[in-house]
């Protein structure tokens, strides 16, 4: 797979991340079985085969079951640690986190970042983690805490780099501002079906500034990439409009849908990564056909302007 820069850290990634999200084909880490392990397995060898080197954990995706599946398959083959480099998240407090009355929330208490951190290299089965990324914005979030928690997990060797989630670029500059070192990456939801960070400066600070954008769900979560989809189906027409132009231009350079709203991602110069969700081994190896697709600028436009719904001015 082809390979790009990441943030400014003078390391290389693969252009396509892999998203562990769904590997464990559930949310909840009780229905776990030996044939979803097994299936999870297939999904990130598949991923490790077709040269992915970036893939994206959150301790809450399967409320830890992901981390732990990749954890121990690294237990199995220690030898594909060298060959990731390993993202993951923290922040997100799901109801019921620690009293039974707690409400859903975000919470970078410094505290909570590194037990989290310690947490998360438990179930990976790993001494560091390569990308550690605060989830969502916390409100109450205090820098010079949240510096001072950074600080302590890469003294620790704990962290490699830090980056952000769904940060604005007002929050990632409040943040930047009180740490050493250059935050690496802003995952956040991009894609046809989601334009939003073209035009709020989400990916004009990416750009000025040099941090990875990733880009989450890059096929708006399944819909985009289906190459089943039926016109006398209740799709409302500009869902449909935007799908066909995806299928023609998909048609025209002999790839799948998919391949194609990661090509168009690609061509952004941010550098976005796409984050591949899916757990088909056939489709995530696949998906590296993208990383050599060159759409043309008008091929680019015509699919803008079917997701924008209309016309520029
Ligand atoms: N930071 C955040 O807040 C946040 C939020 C959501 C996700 N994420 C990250 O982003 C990653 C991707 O998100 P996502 O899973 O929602 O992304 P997605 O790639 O937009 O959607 C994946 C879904 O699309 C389906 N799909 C069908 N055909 C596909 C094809 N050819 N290629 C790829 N997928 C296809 C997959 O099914 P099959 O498995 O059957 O292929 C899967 O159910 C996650 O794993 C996670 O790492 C981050």
């Amino acid at each position: 797979m082809i390979t790009q820069p990441l943030g400014k850290t003078g390391l290389s990634v693969s252009r396509l991340a892999y998203g562990c999200m769904r590997i464990a084909g559930t949310w909840d880490p009780k229905e776990i079985t030996a044939a979803r392990e097994a299936a999870a397995f297939a999904s990130l060898r598949a991923a490790y085969e077709a040269g992915y080197t970036l893939f994206d954990h959150a301790d809450i995706y399967a409320q830890t079951g992901c981390e732990s599946l990749h954890g121990k398959l690294l237990k199995e083959e220690p030898s594909l640690r060298e060959k990731a480099m390993i993202a993951t998240k923290c922040g997100i407090r799901f109801g019921g986190d620690p009293q039974p009355d707690s409400p859903h929330r975000y919470d970078f208490a410094g505290e909570h970042i590194v037990w989290s951190c310690e947490q998360s290299l438990t179930r990976l089965n790993t001494d560091y983690v390569d990308i550690y990324q605060l989830h969502r914005p916390d409100v109450l979030m205090d820098v010079g805490e949240v510096a001072e928690a950074f600080a302590k997990l890469k003294e620790q060797g704990k962290v490699r780099f830090f980056g952000v989630s769904n940060f604005s670029p007002s929050f990632v500059d409040l943040l930047q501002s009180r740490l050493p070192d250059p935050l690496v990456v802003n995952q956040i939801e991009v894609s046809l079906s989601h334009l939003h960070p073209f035009t709020d400066g989400t990916l004009d600070q990416c750009q000025k500034d040099t941090i990875t954008p990733l880009a989450w769900s890059p096929v708006g979560g399944g819909w985009l990439a289906s190459d089943t989809f039926d016109p006398g189906s209740d799709w409302d027409p500009a869902r449909a409009k935007l799908h066909s132009t995806i299928s023609a231009t998909a048609k025209a350079h002999g790839v799948s849908n998919a391949e194609i709203c990661f090509a168009w991602l690609l061509k952004h110069p941010s550098r976005m990564i796409p984050i591949v969700g899916s757990t088909d081994p056939k489709r995530i190896s696949s998906a590296v056909k993208a990383t050599e697709i060159e759409l043309s600028r008008e091929e680019w436009y015509r699919l803008y302007l079917a997701a924008r719904g209309e016309a520029l001015p």
